[in-house]
């Protein structure tokens, strides 16, 4: 039986994960990379150190699996979305430290095209609000911050991409040929792309300033990547599957058919919604966004719900707050109490994103007395991010026209059972947990499955949908009625803080 390899580089980790033909995962290995704060809403990643990393995890995961290059028929590429690089395409160093996807500092861009009256202009041809969010907010600070990069991009000697351009332009040989290429879901994520032709939007490189030698080609997400450089250990292997994560874990979740949604719990909370073949605009402050892409076909289209901070609460009460010695023990800690003692922890760290992109909140704990305890502010804390997605979901439903009278969770968080039930009670509807909590990569191998012919198509891969655990709500609507008014109180006291 052939096996698949998915690279899953997420905002904190790089994992590869083996997958069998039959969706069993083989071996997997991680390795956490360093996050740069180097100031007031400034996130930074070294893209050096996560080609490295991710060089070092395919080493270690084919070691565990006693495998090689010839027991690999398809390699699947999954990333933090948004995120943004640019480097020298003659020598490979990237000219900045990447611009991760919660940093903040593109704010006087958003302003001045905010105040161009280009929102809508922008939001009708990309499916995205004005937001520091998005690539190519990051890219106009980089190529403003110095004007001999500008010179350099105009004259063709750097190249921009989210994390996948800068794995797939290493794997495939870097400075000596490499491809610059990107997947239209991630491509969907820059405010640059056409959302209905999938391809660079001549009015976005026009109203940005960004010039286009420095964009990748955008390609299907399910269908040729090139393949792995000799000199790799993974070298000859065909790249076939690229997608976002978020979208990847919604492909990892089967979620094929419109109405399907799937929510990720990881460093954010990302909920989706398969909108078949049709862009669905919102009102209620969702993005409209590329589900997948496979060549030939019709494009599958979602709605998504993102939210910013959920499991980087968790790491922020341990390691900047120390309140907790590892992130698992932050449910003991929350269950030790019955509720949040009236106590509501808005992580508002980058703003708050859906529904209501507001960058000029941040983070509060309201409500505190000399009952409270550090329980209370962790339950209060994994609340934060059952709330968040009530208000995703509420806006999902008006703007979807679908019921969602289930949502199917994934990611790092979702092992958490006392969230699971909280989630289900705020939500109003059934909360359920695949077997394989790692969506993410499991669709980036099924993706990569099809595009090498392993696998016919979505209906094929079907097969694997599975369920291991469900939640269904345990308050009456009363309840959730009053707590869901209480966080929207404490809500709006960290607006306008900045
Ligand atoms: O849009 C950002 C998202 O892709 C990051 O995902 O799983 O690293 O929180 P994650």
């Amino acid at each position: 039986m052939g096996h698949i390899l998915a690279l899953d580089e997420g905002t904190t980790s790089t994992r590869a994960v083996i997958f069998s033909e039959d969706g069993r995962t083989v071996a997997s290995s991680a390795q956490e990379f360093r996050q740069h704060f180097p100031g007031t809403g400034l996130v930074e990643h070294d893209a050096a150190e996560i080609w490295r990393t991710s060089r070092e995890v395919i080493g270690r995961v084919l070691g565990t699996a006693s495998l090689t290059a010839a027991d690999i028929s398809a390699v699947g590429i999954t990333n933090q979305r948004e995120t943004t690089v640019l480097w020298d395409r003659r020598t490979g160093e990237p000219v900045h430290r990447a611009l991760v996807w919660q940093d903040t500092r593109g704010g006087e861009f958003v302003t001045r095209l905010t105040e161009a009256g280009l929102a809508d202009e922008i939001l009708g041809i990309t499916g995205l609000p004005v937001n520091t969010y998005f690539s190519a907010v990051k890219l106009m600070w980089l190529l403003d911050s110095d004007p001999r990069i500008r010179e350099r991009a105009e004259a063709g000697e750097l190249l921009f991409g989210t994390i996948d351009s800068w794995l797939i332009w290493n794997l495939t040989g870097g400075p000596r040929g490499g491809l610059h290429l990107t997947d239209a879901t991630n491509a969907s994520r820059t405010l640059l792309m056409d959302l209905a032709s999938l391809q660079w939007s001549p009015r976005m490189l026009e109203i940005t300033g960004i010039p286009e030698a420095v964009l990748p080609e955008i390609r299907p997400s399910i269908g040729e990547f090139g393949r792995v450089d000799a000199n790799q250990l993974l070298g000859g292997v065909p790249i076939t599957g690229v997608l976002g994560d978020q979208q990847a874990a919604a492909f990892g979740q089967c979620a094929f058919s419109p109405g399907d949604t799937k929510n990720t719990y990881g460093t954010g909370c990302f909920l989706l919604t398969n909108t078949g073949t049709e862009i669905r605009r919102s009102s209620h402050g969702l993005v409209s966004t590329v589900g997948y892409t496979i060549a030939g076909q019709p494009p599958s289209y979602a709605l998504e719900g993102s939210i910013a901070v959920a499991g980087s609460v968790v790491q922020w009460l341990r390691d900047e707050l120390g309140l907790i010695s590892s992130s698992a023990e932050i449910e003991e800690l929350a269950a030790s109490v019955p509720d949040c003692g009236d106590v509501y922890f808005v992580p508002a760290f980058s703003g708050l994103f859906a529904p209501r992109w507001r960058p000029d909140a941040r983070g509060t704990i309201v409500g505190l007395t000399r009952f409270t305890t550090k329980a209370h502010i962790a339950r209060a804390a994994l609340e934060s991010t059952a709330f968040q997605t009530a208000e995703v979901l509420s806006s999902m439903r008006s703007d979807s026209g679908f019921e969602i009278e289930r949502i199917s969770a994934d990611g790092g968080m979702s092992v958490n059972d006392t969230l699971m039930q909280f989630q289900a009670d705020v939500l109003g509807c059934e909360v359920v947990r695949p077997r394989i909590v790692e969506a993410t990569a499991l669709g980036a191998a099924f993706a990569a499955g099809i595009g090498a012919g392993t696998y016919a198509d979505t209906q094929e891969v079907g097969q694997f949908r599975s369920v291991a655990r469900s939640w269904t709500p345990q308050i009456d609507a009363g309840e959730r009625t009053r707590i869901l008014r209480r966080w929207d109180d404490a809500v709006q006291r960290s607006l306008g803080w900045v």
